[in-house]
């Protein structure tokens, strides 16, 4: 449902699960524990809102573990209009091997899971967006490789490491935040007044690793938040079901653009980069920044296949039992 949901070993795994199998996959060899892992499976895809890079992603790695995507748009099945999530789960559930649904309210994936007889898998709700979490810092240990210390230990050398997010607290920066407080990096969040995390996701953030050293900073300037970053991270200002806010935020968010001035006004990292999930708009970045060297966003995009492989085996080959993969 969540990064919540995985201890910091398991997290670490996932991603490093994830790296694996990408070298291994792009140098022409499928390791033996995705090799038909899959075979004569279905895994149902229902969504309830658009996508690009999860539905792509999670249907080619379904096929790269030989098994068959079944994407069940919104206007394809009966779900909410003839039909209730919980008798949708229990039917779905008695023919496929998982379910991956993209959902509004979160409520909604967590009463799938509650009902369904087969592994759930949160593919964005209005709180979380797991998959992009386990991509996302895939592309920062990519970006930022372990030193050697850290690879002997098993740990992703992540501590120490500075993520400012700057922009709109939603989906992806809470489970971005709850992975960073297991791994050790921390976050620095600059949102517009009004815009702050929600008190009970604070705490859910905060309480994510009780023993972590990494820090939650919050502020309403982008400068601030910027402060000494390593990686500077943004994403839409109006998510999915806010259509109807668009205008509104649009003009609250004014001074958030981020761009390479206001990252040198704020005193990023020399070695600074900058990530989104995608799909991206000119206001929350400009074109500089966005197709500048120090942009990650393609390989963080590609990485989704990587992360949603990564997930499948977890979740649905091994049955949530997440060990290092063989090769
Ligand atoms: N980042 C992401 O989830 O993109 P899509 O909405 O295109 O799946
Ligand atoms: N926060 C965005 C992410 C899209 C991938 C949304 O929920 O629409």
């Amino acid at each position: 449902m969540s990064i919540a949901d995985l201890t910091p070993a398991e997290l670490t795994t996932l991603v490093r699960n994830a790296a694996s199998h990408k070298t291994a996959v792009k140098s022409g060899y499928t390791p033996k524990s995705l090799k038909g892992a899959l075979l004569g499976k279905t895994v149902a895809m229902p969504f309830n809102k658009r996508s690009t890079r999860t539905r792509v992603s999670t249907e080619g790695a379904v096929a790269i573990m030989g098994g068959h995507p079944m994407f069940l748009g919104a206007q394809d099945i009966q779900l909410g209009v003839n039909e209730s999530l919980r008798d949708t789960a229990v039917m779905i559930s008695s023919v496929v091997s998982c379910i991956v649904a993209r959902v509004h309210g979160h409520d909604d994936v967590a009463t799938m899971a509650k009902f369904s007889s087969v592994p759930v898998i949160n593919a964005l709700s209005d709180l979380y967006h797991p998959l992009q979490t386990i991509a996302d810092f895939l592309t920062i240990h990519e970006s930022f490789p372990a030193d050697e210390a850290a690879s002997k230990t098993d740990s992703l050398g992540l501590e120490g490491l500075k993520i400012a997010w700057v922009g709109d607290a939603n989906n992806v920066l809470y489970d971005l935040a709850i992975g960073a407080q297991k791994l050790g990096a921390s976050v620095s969040v600059a949102t517009p007044k009004g815009y702050e995390i929600p008190s009970f996701m604070r705490s859910i953030i905060q309480g994510a690793h009780p023993t972590s050293n990494a820090q939650l900073m919050e502020t309403n300037s982008p400068e601030e938040a910027v402060k000494n970053a390593d990686i500077i991270v943004t994403d839409t200002w109006v998510s999915m079901g806010q259509e109807a806010e668009a205008k509104k935020k649009i003009n609250d968010f004014e001074g958030f653009q981020v761009t390479n001035e206001m990252a040198t006004r704020g005193g990023a990292k020399e070695g600074w980069r900058f990530m989104h999930c995608l799909p991206r708009h000119q206001e929350e970045v400009n074109d500089d920044v966005f197709y500048g060297p120090r942009s990650v966003v393609f390989q963080e995009a590609e990485n989704r296949l990587w992360a949603a492989v990564s997930a499948l085996e977890a979740f649905v080959v091994n049955k949530g039992k997440i060990t290092t993969s063989s090769a």
